[in-house]
């Protein structure tokens, strides 16, 4: 490890969990921290005074309020690509002519939805969004969560290439009544466009008389989109400086504010401003994005934790995995730091996880008796989603708070071993008041300074991800000069299944 504080870290006792509650009385106080509608419990981790003052250190070596101000300021922080990371702009928090043209095109996004609401676009009931990765993870999570019952327009979110996801969205959409949203910051992946193509054919096929009338594009290549058809008055751009997988906040997020409303997507946004006040402002003890990464360092870096499990104890959350997936993998899923050098330990851990209680009952065995440890967290909400019988709420929240006490705790068992539960596992909780647009808005941009100070932390950058270029080129390379030069099993496999081609 060539970080001194990171060696030093390392070199402090392992706590027993255990018994941590009694050696550490005043721990739930301490490891304990509200902001705004989000409670976060990291008591039932590892961490201790020493641990945490050892993260302190490595955040001074690491530089951490400067970089975090270059952030906030608009400075070019994805160095290798050398551009700002502005998502926070989006917000309103940032750079101030970031943040006005941020503004801009949200009026622009805000008018077309009026517009479309006016009917100016025909009688529109159906939204298929159409995109892939952060152009479609985001805006999926939103309205899942949020916009559950379709009251306002029926939204399908289709992102695979696979024709079976766009057959089965379009098979219960009504083409006259549909409004095609084609999301790409690039507006070049062929996904996206291949899927945008045959969305379009499925309307002149209907006989819609101007199909490229129905179509809108939320992009940061306006030139792209028009070229491709769109007409420019139904272009929704954004900023470049805005990543793919940050950009939920742009006009990206377009079927979230058109199905929930736009005082819904401003909560949303505002929910997430002040997050980021919190990110920026806060002391580093108190820092919540801050301290959730100490506890996913030592894990990842310090115990060797290959991944990371998160549990949603909430039927709305349950895209939140896949969402985070990406945000945390893509972003931190890398070898070398910031000016190029081998990275000095892992990286980020593997991300997985599902909901509870369905995950209790098919994943949860490994988590109590396997052998891998793997730090958990759970979120949950005190405020249930719907209006059934309470006890329904009451069940999960006793679950969830019961799995971190079982993981914690265990149970002996000499005389059976096999019924017998070490315990000892770390778990964090995250209790938000309830699940509405501003909570959202919080834990997502908490998801995301998260990200950014683990990287910090790591020395490396979290906006490029060229690890998901190669592949793309491969398949290309095929697709424009056919299969040439490749191992037997891909020759093999391309000669079986698509005959040489
Ligand atoms: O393949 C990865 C990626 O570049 C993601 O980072 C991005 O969110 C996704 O593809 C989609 O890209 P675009 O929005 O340009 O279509």
């Amino acid at each position: 490890m060539s970080s001194p504080a990171l060696a030093a870290l390392a070199a402090l006792p392992q706590a027993d969990l255990k018994s941590i509650f009694t050696t550490d009385p005043d721990r739930l106080s301490k490891f304990t921290l509200r902001q705004g509608p989000v409670r976060f419990d990291w008591s039932k981790t590892h961490l201790t005074d020493e641990l945490f003052e050892g993260f302190l250190a490595l955040t001074e070596e690491k530089g951490f309020a400067a970089q975090r101000d270059a952030l906030f300021a608009g400075e070019a922080v994805n160095n290798t690509e050398g551009r700002a990371a502005e998502h926070p702009a989006e917000r309103g928090e940032g750079n101030a002519d970031s943040v006005a043209r941020a503004k801009m095109f949200h009026a622009r996004m805000r008018a077309l939805i009026d517009a479309i609401e006016g009917e100016a676009l025909g009688p529109i009931r159906h939204i298929l969004h159409i995109g892939i990765g952060g152009s479609a993870l985001g805006p999926d999570l939103i309205v899942d969560a949020l916009g559950g019952d379709g009251a306002r327009y029926d939204v399908a979110i289709v992102s695979n290439v696979d024709g079976t996801a766009l057959e089965r969205a379009i098979s219960r959409f009504d083409p006259e009544a549909t409004l095609i949203a084609v999301a790409s910051k690039t507006f070049t992946t062929t996904e996206t466009m291949l899927n945008a193509a045959s969305a379009i054919n499925w309307m002149v096929e209907a006989g819609v008389e101007d199909p490229y009338g129905r179509v809108i594009a939320l992009t940061a290549s306006p030139d792209k989109a028009i070229e491709w058809g769109v007409d420019e008055t139904r272009v929704l751009p954004f900023a470049e400086s805005v990543g793919g997988r940050y950009s939920l906040w742009s006009s990206i997020g377009f079927p979230a504010a058109l199905a929930l409303g736009w005082d819904a997507f401003e909560s949303l946004l505002e929910g997430a401003a002040a997050m980021d006040r919190h990110f920026r402002l806060s002391d580093p003890r108190q820092n919540a994005p801050l301290i959730a990464a100490f506890v996913d360092q030592y894990y990842a870096r310090v115990l060797g934790c290959q991944t990371r499990a998160l549990f949603a104890y909430d039927e709305r959350l349950r895209l939140l995995p896949s969402y985070l997936q990406q945000l945390e993998m893509e972003s931190n899923g890398k070898s070398v730091t910031r000016d190029g050098k081998p990275v000095d330990g892992p990286t980020a851990a593997i991300t997985w996880g599902g909901v509870g209680t369905d995950a209790q009952h098919a994943v949860f065995q490994l988590l109590h008796q396997g052998t891998i440890l793997t730090p958990v967290e759970f979120i949950a909400s005190i405020e249930p989603g719907h209006a059934l019988d309470p006890a329904h709420h009451r069940a999960l929240l006793v679950n969830c708070f019961a799995q971190g006490a079982a993981l914690l705790r265990g149970k002996d068992n000499e005389a059976d071993p096999a019924r017998a539960y070490p315990g000892n596992r770390p778990s964090t909780t995250i209790l938000l008041d309830d699940v509405t647009p501003e909570v959202l808005g919080a834990l997502i941009a908490f998801y995301e300074h998260r990200t950014f100070a683990n990287a910090v932390l790591m020395g490396i950058n979290p906006f490029d991800q060229f690890g998901v270029e190669l592949g793309k080129e491969i398949a290309r390379s095929i697709e424009a000069e056919g299969p040439k030069g490749f191992d037997p099993s891909t020759m093999a496999l391309i000669d079986l299944a698509l005959g040489g081609v």
